[in-house]
């Protein structure tokens, strides 16, 4: 038998402007976690949807078990043991846990009528979720899921069809730390049944953790491939970035100006009460917690994506009103939501077009939209944002995970908004960009804009603000300032309940 579960060899994939591999060579033992590293538009994701099936390759052979796999889309990847869960949740919404777990195989669960017996899928469906602790019940539409729980369920989907190669693509970026932790017992326990494991990440700390070896992919390239114990985190990112990073955080405020934003009294009937905070000028408030403390929804009660009472909101001392959030908008307050995929992007449109969408005006001369201005405004701000793209006129979707991030970071930004609340900003976003994201927002408060950062990157927050509110269980738990911002105290606040 051959040594490797997997072996890709010599694999290419050209997109319309863009090489996104390049004869890239890769192998995988049982038993093994593979951690595959890059920048964003490296090709992790490419290389990775080659092997499950949803692209075909240019060039290349692809080897499972030493036979060689002829051309196979998802189906085939799926008979040969190749599971797969996305960066991207695709999940179908309406449908319920219980039949996104077993999507594809529902005829194999058929009653003696013919119908799908449901009784059965919902029977096992329950068994897996009680194995990763989750209070999701397998009747419930997937709509109604946290992200967190949607990418729960992806996991079980692919952990369900027994397979000998899982691929995990970004998995943690939106699970609490204790599904984190949970997820890792389950990797530890499928590496011990032998099962080869490719995992990509951009957190250096879970790779380290987790991987025997490491492939860097940097352009479309394999830079190298390296065994874990042999290496460290700088020596896997100068070779993702060709150049040594530095992870510091741009220096924090020392004055501060009058208050810009007051917050009084928010409340959303049974989601959370009477939450009131201020934002002075100069100043980056952060927003900790939990995944599922609340925050997301203060945020999107203030800016009237969520009903709520907003009867004292005070911007630069008037008082607003906000109805809903076209209001926020023109009042210059602007949301960046955690949830690219459902709220933010329009992802069949245009990088212009999706940038230049939330303020028309600019790119408007006389009646029309100009197409040299829309270009111009786009090409500017993928630049400023290191976007990595071939033309602004390609559509969203052909961008890289975390270059669709950092679209609409643009987007909001294009808006010259007064106060921007970033919900998990750097969400996939790799070491170098994250620290111009980083140094971008400094500049912006020091500008004069309002910054708002809701992050369950603990690092991230103390890094970032001169401010931390913490919460907890739809409650604020605590406040805390300047120099007693650190992890530990924060985490004491966001755990006590
Ligand atoms: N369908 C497509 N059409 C055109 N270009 C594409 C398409 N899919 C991917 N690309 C391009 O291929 C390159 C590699 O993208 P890929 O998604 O593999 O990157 P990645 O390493 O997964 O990045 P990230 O860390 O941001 O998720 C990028 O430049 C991307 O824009
Ligand atoms: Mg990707």
């Amino acid at each position: 038998m051959d040594e490797f579960v997997l072996r890709m060899e010599h694999i290419g994939k050209t997109f319309p402007g863009t090489k996104a591999l390049d004869d890239v060579s890769i192998e995988l033992r049982r038993g093994e976690v593979l951690a595959l590293v890059g920048e964003n538009g490296a090709g992790k994701s490419t290389l990775m949807n080659v092997l499950g099936g949803t692209e075909s390759p240019d060039n290349g052979r692809i080897f499972i078990d030493g036979a060689e796999m002829g051309s196979y889309g998802t189906t085939g990847a799926r008979d040969a043991g190749i599971g797969f869960v996305h960066q991207e949740l695709s999940s179908c919404l309406h449908m319920t846990v219980a039949e996104n777990i077993f999507m594809g195989r529902l005829h194999l669960y058929k009653t003696a009528l013919g119908f799908t017996d449901y009784a059965r899928i919902n029977g096992e469906a329950k068994e897996y979720l009680t194995m990763f602790s989750s209070k999701v019940r397998p009747v419930q539409k997937m709509r109604e899921l946290k992200i967190a729980d949607q990418q729960v369920v992806e996991i079980i989907k692919s952990i369900s069809i027994n397979c000998k190669i899982l691929i995990f693509d970004e998995p943690t970026s939106s699970l609490t730390e204790k599904e984190v932790e949970y997820l890792f017992d389950i990797i530890n326990r499928l590496k011990s049944q032998d099962i080869g494991i490719i995992y990509i990440s951009h957190r250096m700390e879970e790779v380290f953790r987790l991987s025997d070896r490491i492939a860097v992919l940097r352009d479309g390239k394999l830079v190298e491939t390296l065994k874990t114990s042999g290496t460290d985190a700088n020596g896997v990112v100068s070779r993702m970035v060709g150049r040594s990073i530095s992870e510091f955080y741009p220096p924090k405020s020392r004055a501060f100006g009058p208050d810009i934003l007051e917050v009084e009294g928010l409340s959303s009937r049974n989601l959370f009460q009477n939450v009131s905070f201020k934002l002075k000028k100069g100043e980056i408030l952060g927003f900790s917690g939990l995944v599922g403390a609340g925050r997301t929804e203060v945020a999107s009660g203030l800016c009237g994506l969520l009903e709520a009472d907003r009867r004292s909101i005070k911007l630069n001392g008037r008082r607003i009103v906000i109805r809903n959030y076209s209001d926020a908008i023109k009042q210059g307050i602007v949301y960046l939501t955690e949830d690219r995929k459902a709220l933010g992007l329009f992802l069949k449109l245009q990088v212009k077009k999706n940038i230049t969408s939330t303020n028309l005006k600019g790119v408007t001369n006389g009646f029309f939209i100009s197409n040299e201005a829309e270009i111009r405004t786009a090409a500017e701000y993928a630049e400023k944002l290191n976007i990595k793209l071939s033309t602004v006129e390609q559509k969203v979707d052909s961008l890289s995970g975390g270059n669709q991030q950092k679209i609409m970071v643009a987007k909001w930004l294009y808006t010259a908004p007064k106060i921007f609340i970033l919900d998990e900003p750097t969400r996939g976003i790799d070491v170098g960009a994250k620290s111009e994201i980083h140094n971008m927002l400094r500049e912006l408060c020091d500008a004069g804009t309002g910054i708002i950062i809701i992050s369950s990157e603990l690092t991230e927050i103390v890094g970032m603000c001169d401010r931390v509110i913490v919460m907890c269980e739809n409650r604020v738990m605590g406040e805390v300032t300047g120099g007693d911002i650190a992890e530990e105290t924060i985490m004491k606040l966001a755990t006590a309940v």
